[in-house]
């Protein structure tokens, strides 16, 4: 049985499970998958500490239930609220006589590297190696049995705000589980939904979700920028009740249904019956004017994700596509050609098919899988689970090397 691994997303609609083995190759069979509702998470950001509990612990039940495992840890997703990336580079010399290169000496280069000065309210949740140059050779991915007298490192280190690693972590301990790690919520997305090709040229990946847009730039396979953009599905869901005057319940049940961003792609536009804010009475309204109202947020919010590139100087030269992912955009036609009428390129929207889910909220749940399984070492990443039935232990205890305050650094580089 190949190593068990469990990804959590904990997003502000739902938190989502999933419980996948890797197979062969880094290909992942998913297991298990739970999805709970969530109530304590606010635009990205845990507000409620008792109330995300509870929804991990019962979404990880459901997928634990699924696998025939209870789950004692997990890796968790962390989003790109206040994160940045700095990119470092570090040279030590090989002093040994026949100049090889020791795993000591790689871990040497990696410490100095990411030992740098950072604010009190911030603190490293992942290091990720870029590359390594021997004697001027770069593009190396493991420098060690090579042989020469300067080893180099380029990394680029991401941090985050302290208070928000320590409700995660405090809403995990809460719901009875330990964190094998954080993962960046655009490096599992991307992980899910990019194709390799994508992040070497060059792609946006704009995930947009019930709180928050994420927007993120790869190239090069690398991420290079995230921010995020305080706004997601449910201020569709808002602007459609605040326009139409009608209950939240009854406006997110029409953006489900109808399922539309573009008034163009509107085939009969009747009138249909809703309930008033009231909700005692009913009235008429046209499909096209809630459709319209849908199409001016999601133009919006695709208007400053494009500013906001643009302000950080990455330009349509840098990329070559977009791709949306979340399901605040991604059951929606015409999302796609409202986001090509900004960004002037192709747009695609991510296909959870391809992924192996089921549904596209799972999708950063199922990159926090890939990204486990393909950057953490071999044997290292697996989470600690156990049979439902026999008692019977599947995995290793594992968890203890957790540490705080560099989360799953230790077990990328060891
Ligand atoms: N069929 C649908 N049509 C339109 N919108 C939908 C549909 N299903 C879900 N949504 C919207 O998708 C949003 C939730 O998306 P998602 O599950 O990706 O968010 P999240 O990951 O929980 O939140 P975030 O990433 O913002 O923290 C909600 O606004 C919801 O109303
Ligand atoms: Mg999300």
């Amino acid at each position: 049985m190949g190593q068990v691994i469990v990804g959590i997303d904990i997003g502000t609609s739902k938190v989502c499970t999933l419980i996948g083995q890797v197979v062969r190759d880094n290909h992942i069979e998913i297991l298990g998958e739970g999805i709970e509702f969530c109530n304590g998470v606010k635009k990205g950001v845990i507000v409620d500490i008792e109330s995300t509990a509870n929804s991990i612990r019962s979404s990880v039940r459901q997928a634990g239930m699924a696998a025939g495992l209870s789950v004692a840890s997990a890796y968790v997703n962390i989003p790109p609220v206040n994160v940045s990336i700095i990119n470092r580079k570090n040279l030590i010399s090989i002093s040994g006589r026949d100049h090889e290169i020791t795993v000591r000496d790689k871990e040497r280069v990696l410490y100095e590297a990411v030992d740098i000065e950072i604010p009190e309210d911030r603190q490293i949740i992942d290091i990720i190696p870029i590359q390594y140059i021997v004697d001027g050779c770069d593009g190396i991915v493991d420098p060690v049995g090579m042989v020469g007298t300067n080893l180099e490192v380029e990394v680029d280190v991401i941090t985050g705000k302290t208070t928000s690693v320590q409700n995660i972590l405090k809403s995990m301990e809460r719901a009875g589980l330990r964190v094998d790690g954080l993962v960046l919520e655009p490096l599992a997305s991307g992980e899910a939904v990019l194709t390799a090709d994508e992040k070497e040229m060059g792609v946006i990946l704009i995930d947009i979700g019930g709180g928050v847009t994420d927007v993120s730039f790869f190239k090069h396979g690398r991420l290079m920028f995230c921010q995020s953009i305080p706004v997601g599905g449910d201020h569709i869901t808002n602007d459609i009740a605040v326009g139409l005057r009608i209950p939240f319940n009854e406006a997110d049940k029409l953006k489900k249904q109808y399922e539309l961003a573009l008034t163009s792609l509107i085939k009969n536009d009747q009138e249909i019956v809703v309930s008033e804010i009231s909700e005692s009475g009913k009235k008429k309204v046209k499909i096209s004017e809630f459709v319209e109202i849908v199409e001016a947020r999601v133009h919006e919010i695709f208007a400053i994700s494009h500013r906001m590139l643009t302000d950080a100087n990455i330009s349509g030269n840098d990329y070559a596509g977009v791709v949306l992912s979340g399901a605040g955009i991604c059951y929606v036609d015409g999302g796609s050609q409202l986001a090509e009428e900004v960004f002037k390129i192709p747009v695609r929207v991510a296909n959870c098919r391809h992924i192996g889910i089921s549904k596209i909220e799972c999708a950063t749940a199922a990159g926090i899988l890939k990204y486990v399984a393909a950057n953490i070492k071999e044997g290292n990443a697996e989470c600690e689970v156990k049979s439902i039935k026999p008692v019977k232990t599947v995995k290793p205890t594992f968890g203890e090397r957790f540490a705080a305050r560099f989360v799953n650094i230790l077990k990328k580089i060891f």
